[in-house]
């Protein structure tokens, strides 16, 4: 019997319990009128008198260790509802942590917006080029000091395969392929071979725009660029053009904005001067357009570029260029994109 004792006393300990009516059929079994215990009673009864001292003991000592451990497990299944009762499932889950807009993206979709409502489309093009989209097409003579201005990577030994210094070759792809009227801007990444500095880098952005119809005059280009500036930098922002030279435009120009840090007055921004650089343009160079295979005589057309980084840095007040491509999150986290 002691083994008997000894063996449901060991079952017992193993025991466990996940619901209320586990623990019953545990107490049926354990402590039932046809229970285990009750047996154990009935069977104590025939024992010679000399060995019910000890046996007696011993089933009262499982009897008190099961029903202390009924009452355990019943406690216990009583909490565990308790809790699944406060806790409250629709609640919602812990926020996700959602990524934000890198500041170039939201400048280049703010771009393709303002001129998109002046009906541009977008033109996209590859970014190895050869020299006829980049340069030759563009009006730049071989050899010409022009091609200098644009410190070309050369991807192999071959010179006509190169990273192109700007986007104006989509614009060379788009006016190969289509006839006037053409009305497109052209966003991308671009690449020059400069030393990377605060205000420099191998790799930036570029948007370019391009519109050749008849009778398309320079102010028509300065009041586009005027819209630009206005919805890019508020109502107040007024615009400066400085001749310069591209060779694929003449004549040409620098557009120049009123500093948004000083509102003109001057500051070490803008050197004092009260202007800001921000873009290139000019009327399309007869050449180029008939380089294009299209007729010089019917169509004029202006065409401009800009860098996205250098219009993030005067709306965002970034000094320093290299901060758009370490991709530091605390960085990239103060851009609120409404874009
Ligand atoms: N392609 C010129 C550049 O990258 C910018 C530009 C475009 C200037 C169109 C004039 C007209 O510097």
């Amino acid at each position: 019997m002691h083994q008997d004792i000894d063996r449901i006393l060991e079952d017992a300990r193993k025991f466990s319990a996940k619901t209320k009516e586990e623990v019953e059929q545990f107490r049926i079994k354990h402590l039932g009128k046809k229970g285990v215990v009750a047996d154990l009673f009935k069977r104590f009864k025939e024992l010679p008198v000399d060995q019910k001292k000890e046996v007696g003991q011993k089933i009262n000592q499982l009897k008190q260790f099961v029903s202390e451990k009924i009452e355990l497990m019943l406690a216990e299944t009583q909490d565990k509802k308790a809790v699944e009762s406060q806790m409250d499932l629709t609640l919602p889950g812990p926020p996700l942590q959602l990524g934000s807009r890198h500041p170039i993206s939201i400048v280049r979709n703010q771009i393709i917006d303002i001129f998109g409502r002046l009906g541009y489309t977008i033109s996209e093009g590859p970014e190895i080029e050869d020299d006829w989209h980049v340069f030759s097409a563009l009006n730049f003579p071989p050899e010409h000091p022009a091609r200098d201005m644009q410190d070309t990577f050369f991807i192999e030994k071959d010179p006509d395969v190169l990273l192109r210094t700007h986007t104006s070759s989509v614009q060379v792809r788009v006016m190969e392929k289509e006839e006037p009227p053409i009305r497109t801007i052209s966003p991308g990444r671009v690449f020059r071979n400069e030393a990377i500095s605060a205000r420099a880098h191998c790799i930036f952005h570029q948007v370019e725009g391009l519109y050749i119809d008849e009778n398309v005059s320079f102010a028509d280009l300065k009041q586009t660029l005027l819209y630009f500036a206005r919805e890019m930098f508020g109502q107040a922002v007024e615009i400066r053009l400085r001749p310069s030279y591209f060779p694929f435009t003449e004549p040409s120009a620098e557009m120049d904005i009123s500093c948004q840090i000083c509102g003109g007055k001057g500051c070490n921004v803008c050197k004092y001067t009260g202007w800001l650089e921000i873009l290139g343009c000019g009327m399309v160079d007869p050449n180029v357009l008939e380089f294009c295979h299209i007729d010089s005589n019917k169509y004029t057309g202006f065409a401009f570029g800009m860098g996205i980084e250098r219009v993030a840095m005067l709306k965002y007040q970034v000094r320093d260029l290299r901060l758009y491509f370490e991709n530091d999150v605390r960085f990239l986290k103060q851009f609120q994109a409404a874009y």
